[in-house]
């Protein structure tokens, strides 16, 4: 074996290795700014007619999120509406962007 090729065996190994979708929070950012921010505030800090969801932990979130999706949780069909526009990878990025948030 050519051993210079050794490093890129190795990365392409790492990322096997690397969970099928890691949560990239400059993308729930994005997509928060999209339709969420509308409702929940620029910052999810919510007002009066609306929750807040900044500083939710990533399993409050995701719990939410999929129930929503998943029709046990049916207090708000706005809310309903918003959760099957997105992807389970999609939850997993506007989790972890509005973890970062407080
Ligand atoms: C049209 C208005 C609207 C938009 C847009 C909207 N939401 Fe909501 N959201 C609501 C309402 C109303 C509730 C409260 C519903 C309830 O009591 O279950 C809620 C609740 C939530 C909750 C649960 C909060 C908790 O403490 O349990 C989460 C999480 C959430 N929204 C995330 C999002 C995300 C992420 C987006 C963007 C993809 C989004 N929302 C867009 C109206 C909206």
């Amino acid at each position: 074996m050519n051993t210079t090729m050794l490093p890129a065996m190795l990365a392409a190994l790492a990322l096997l290795a690397a969970p099928v979708h890691a949560a990239d929070v400059a993308a729930g950012k994005a997509l928060s700014e999209e339709s969420c921010i509308d409702c929940h505030g620029d910052d999810g800090a919510g007002d009066d007619d609306y929750p807040a969801i900044a500083g939710l932990s990533v399993e409050k979130f995701t719990k939410a999120m999929q129930e929503y999706q998943n029709g046990t949780r049916t207090k708000s069909t706005k809310m309903t509406k918003e959760a099957k526009k997105v992807s389970a990878a999609q939850v997993a990025d506007l989790a972890a962007y509005y973890a970062t948030l407080k």
